[in-house]
């Protein structure tokens, strides 16, 4: 697919998400079949560039290009810099936040709380737009501010007026939070309005729903958050699945043990040892959610502290699968999408 100048492998995207969709997570991504990875949220307040965390946030070493990095903040000359900032430190692409509810994000009035002020967002994506005229910009929303405010339309249509280059959306408004489903009705009014790209979001699990999504707004790609925390070969799969018309069988549990050990190595280099471990243990809790024994497997796990005893306990959890299952099988207790309440409040 074309998007923003950029040829990518397909029209899959893997959805910002912080904490999760750091530089290891989004290679793999890439690596099982997705075409575009936004990274995670990165400040627009310049004091905190210099600390480990916004570092490390953008780091991109050896990353598969386009690196598309997002940024956040309500102060349209702050969000200027940061675009520019991240331009001059290899981002390819910049993506605006107005779609996150979180509260660290909404309190200072960016993310998705911008998207009741629109005059502001002109003001932002202009500047952002003009400080970086060599990068493209694109933008994340949701549905609107509330039920009654879906003003994802005229977001389109001042997105377009200030060089906005594409557009995601994901089917909620601000108020849902997650709750209730996403609904794509104004997603593909927005579509049928776009001269930009539009990227659908919210809910996508199964190829199936990624298939129906498409074909019910017209999208031109799609965008996958939580279902790829512990899934990252979903991309391939839709990827298959949309090009087929045939499901992929589910994965050889040996490859799933390789594809984790590989991406906990990857953890501890990335974070190193300490953190590394940390970060380590929710990825592993999503790879193993809904496979046979995990919950006692987690339970052990998370007790561990060292990387030794880690990468030998997950070991030993897929050696121990392996003889009972040549393929992965879930439980039920696999399929929902997980939201972790604290993270998204932290
Ligand atoms: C843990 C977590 C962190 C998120 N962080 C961000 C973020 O930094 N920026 C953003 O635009 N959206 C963020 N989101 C929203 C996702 O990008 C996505 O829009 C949402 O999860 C809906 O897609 P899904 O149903 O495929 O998960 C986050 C979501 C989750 C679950």
């Amino acid at each position: 697919m074309e998007f923003v100048g950029f040829n990518l492998r397909n029209n899959l995207f893997v959805a910002p998400m912080a904490g999760v969709t750091d530089r290891p997570f989004r290679q793999l991504c890439k690596k099982l079949g997705a075409g575009l990875a936004v990274s995670e949220m990165v400040t627009s307040n310049s004091l905190l560039y210099g600390s480990a965390k916004t570092q490390r946030r953008a780091n991109h070493d050896g990353e598969v290009s386009p690196i598309s990095v997002q940024i956040a903040g309500a102060d349209p000359a702050m969000m200027a810099e940061a675009a520019k900032h991240n331009a001059d430190r290899g981002a390819q692409i910049i993506d605006i936040n107005m779609g996150c509810p979180a509260k660290k994000v909404c309190n200072v009035m960016a993310g998705s709380a911008l998207l009741q002020h629109e005059t502001l967002v002109a003001k932002i994506l202009t500047a952002v737009v003009n400080a970086v005229p060599d990068t493209p910009v694109t933008l994340k929303i949701r549905t609107g501010w509330n039920i009654e405010n879906k003003n994802a339309p005229s977001i389109l249509r001042i997105a377009e007026e200030s060089g906005i280059r594409a557009l995601a959306i994901h089917g909620r408004t601000r108020c849902q939070q997650y709750r209730g489903e996403a609904e794509f009705d104004t997603v593909a009014a927005v579509k049928a309005a776009a001269r930009i790209p539009v990227i659908a979001n919210g809910d996508i699990s199964t190829p199936e729903k990624a298939k129906a999504v498409l074909e019910k707004t017209g999208a031109d790609g799609v965008m996958i958050g939580r279902a790829a925390q512990g899934r990252p070969w979903i991309f391939r799969e839709i990827e298959h699945y949309l090009a087929t018309g045939e499901k992929l069988p589910p994965p050889a549990v040996s490859e799933i043990q390789a594809i984790l050990l590989e991406h906990l190595e990857d953890l501890y280099g990335f974070y190193g040892t300490e953190t590394g471990v940390r970060v380590a243990r929710k990825h592993i809790s999503w790879y193993t959610k809904g496979l046979s024994g995990s919950a006692a497997f987690r339970h052990q796990m998370n007790r561990l502290d060292s990387v030794t005893e880690q990468r030998a306990v997950v070991d030993e959890f897929f050696r121990a699968l392996a003889q009972r299952h040549a393929h992965l099988v879930y439980d039920s207790s696999g399929d929902h999408l997980p939201v972790d309440a604290e993270e998204l409040a932290a």
